[in-house]
């Protein structure tokens, strides 16, 4: 970090952002196995909160696993480090005044705080799908699961990599009981107050 001098303050602030967006910016962080609903979620929130009127950003694992991150694999280290970059990411858009969805299984609690840490935990919003290995496997959309068993993938979420379960998530949604639209209503119940834009002093 020698000679390295970042200039926050001369930009204009978050708070001017979030007024012209009407919006109060926050980072909503979807936790859980792969195919338990991370990204069908996060994408239907994107949209439904579109049509709503606010402005948001979705960053999802494969996708940024395609990009940013195409350097990283499925190490500790390296879903550590990918987790750490969608954090400093996420802070950009939160500075911004936009709204980031993101949808990462982020298995372990250090990864979970580390976000915490550079997001702040004011404006993080945890949800962990609690959707049961059996039901992600049974979906096995990518075939993941089934390379996993076979020992193709050697370090596979919910099979022979741990999940640490959220001690502190802000809500829980099993989409082996709900389906895309109630969980949505649910989601939109429970993040509408979260994002909804108070102007200063009220
Ligand atoms: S994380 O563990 O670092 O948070 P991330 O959410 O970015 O993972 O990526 C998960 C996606 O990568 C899964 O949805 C799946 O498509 C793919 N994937 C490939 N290999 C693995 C693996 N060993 N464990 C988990 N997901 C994997």
């Amino acid at each position: 970090m020698d000679n390295i001098f970042p200039v926050f303050d001369s930009s204009i602030p978050r708070e001017a952002k979030e007024a012209k967006l009407m919006q109060r910016a926050r980072v909503i962080w979807f936790t859980g196995l792969s195919g338990s609903g991370k990204t069908t979620l996060a994408s239907a929130l994107d949209r439904r909160l579109f049509g709503m009127g606010y402005v948001s950003q979705l960053l999802d694992g494969d996708n940024i696993r395609s990009g940013i991150n195409n350097n990283l694999g499925f190490s500790s280290e390296d879903r550590m480090e990918n987790i750490r970059r969608i954090a400093e990411v996420s802070k950009l858009f939160l500075n911004c005044g936009i709204i980031t969805i993101c949808a990462f299984i982020s298995p372990a609690r250090s990864m979970r705080q580390i976000v915490r840490n550079i997001v702040g935990e004011d404006d993080f919003y945890e949800i962990y799908l609690n959707t049961p290995l059996d039901t992600c496997e049974s979906r096995d959309v990518k075939g993941l699961y089934a390379k996993a068993r076979a020992g193709i993938i050697k370090d596979f979420t919910g099979v022979n990599a741990p999940y640490d379960a959220p001690e502190q998530a802000r809500l829980l949604i099993d989409t082996s009981i709900l389906s895309v639209e109630e969980s949505v209503s649910v989601l939109l119940e429970n993040i509408l107050p979260f994002i909804a834009y108070r102007p200063e002093n009220d």
